[in-house]
């Protein structure tokens, strides 16, 4: 008998972190895969262009469960999954990150007693205002497999008297993805479709409430638009969130104003890769994307107080410059100059955490790779 294994994913950050786990469980044959997407994302772009980007199977299950608030979301992602838990009967449920759509999954699963591995574990921003803080820690507490990214992780995990038999220390899914498709990616016509040379523009993501739920967050934004872009192109792939907030708040035309800006709709995983590879600098509120950079040695300007990814900063091409106009500028104008913040790349991100984590999920549970 084949032990069965449920890989969520719901949102965007997801998608790349699950392909690497589906293409090392495809050569176990004592394993069967099964993808649940929750559809806490459902835009054709901010979704199923990940599956072909990737080179994943359509989803074996989709719960179509879509927007909603926190409770309501939540909920019905749980109300939906546990229905196919219950059907499937799966060995082990897999989820990944720290979205709504990674708790939701994981509570049904233990109350089920069906055990769960978190990847992505032990990253902890100490900030109670975001919702991810509190998916990361409750899952934390829930799964029994728990692989962790970087250092920070363990010791944090450990701080919180989790039991070091749980922790293993395997590197990072999201940059297995990054490595496969880095030379796919480079052969997409993206710079040309936006008229930009190598290392001459700047590459935005904007998504967190904190910045954009916040009218004057958005104009401090437009003021940091306002500044780097009298030197270079700006484009901006907009989050569905983002757009509504700046239509809300009547701010759609002052963006529209600034001549070197490049809106457009959120892109998918290989252009996004392109561009973010060949970018003079990236100013992003995305939690991944201060490791891809890293990983690119693309220098990164986080627009947050904090980060979970403290690695990114202590090793990395990352600096957290939360909403300061002034600063953020003349940082992004040394990083135009070609004077960003280099680094290293993190032990560990080296295109293996996925074949990692499927040796120790495969001893765990008595299963020859
Ligand atoms: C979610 C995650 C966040 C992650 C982000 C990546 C949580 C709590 N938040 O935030 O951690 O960094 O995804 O993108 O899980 N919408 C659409 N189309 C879609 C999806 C969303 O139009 O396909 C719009 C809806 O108006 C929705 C809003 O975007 O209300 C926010 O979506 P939601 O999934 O609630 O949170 P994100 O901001 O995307």
């Amino acid at each position: 008998m084949k032990k069965k294994i449920i890989s969520v994913v719901g949102a965007r950050p997801n998608f790349m972190k699950v392909a690497p786990l589906h293409r090392q469980f495809q050569r176990v044959t004592g394993i069967e895969h099964r993808i649940v997407h929750t559809g806490q994302h459902y835009d054709e772009n901010m979704s199923k262009v990940f599956f072909g980007d990737l080179e994943l199977p359509a989803p074996d299950v989709y719960l179509g469960v879509g927007s909603g608030t926190h409770a309501v979301q939540t909920a019905k992602i749980m109300m939906e999954f546990e229905k196919v838990a219950l059907e499937v009967q799966p060995d082990l449920v897999i989820v990944v990150g720290d979205v709504n759509s990674t708790l939701a999954c994981s509570l049904v699963a233990v109350k089920l007693c069906v055990p769960v591995a978190h990847v992505e574990a032990g990253l902890r921003s100490f900030d109670p205002t975001m919702p991810e803080e509190w998916n990361r820690r409750l899952t934390d507490i829930i799964a029994e497999h728990l692989f962790v990214t970087e250092p920070s992780g363990v010791k944090n995990l450990i701080d919180e008297g989790v039991d070091g038999s749980r922790i293993h220390l395997v590197g990072d899914v999201m940059i297995d993805s990054l490595i496969l498709f880095r030379e796919k990616a480079a052969k997409r016509n993206a710079l040309s479709e936006f008229g930009v040379a190598p290392r001459e523009f700047m590459l935005v993501t904007l998504h967190r409430p904190s910045n954009v739920d916040v009218k004057e967050n958005l104009e401090k934004i437009l003021a940091i638009f306002e500044g780097i872009g009298s030197r270079t192109t700006i484009i901006f792939p907009i989050h569905p969130r983002t757009r509504k907030m700046i239509r809300e708040f009547g701010l759609t035309e002052r963006f529209a104003a600034i001549p070197s800006l490049r809106l457009t709709d959120p892109i998918g995983y290989l252009d996004f890769l392109c561009l973010m590879d060949r970018a003079a600098l990236l100013l992003t509120d995305s939690g991944g994307i201060q490791e891809e950079t890293t990983f690119l040695e693309v220098p990164c300007l986080t627009l947050r107080e904090n980060t979970e990814r403290p690695i990114t900063i202590e090793q990395g091409t990352n600096q957290l410059v939360g909403l300061d106009v002034e600063r953020t500028v003349a940082e992004g104008l040394k990083a135009l100059d070609g004077n960003g913040k280099r680094g290293v790349i993190p032990e560990l991100w080296d295109g293996r955490a996925a074949e990692r984590i499927v040796r120790i999920l495969c001893e765990k549970m008595g299963v020859q790779e």
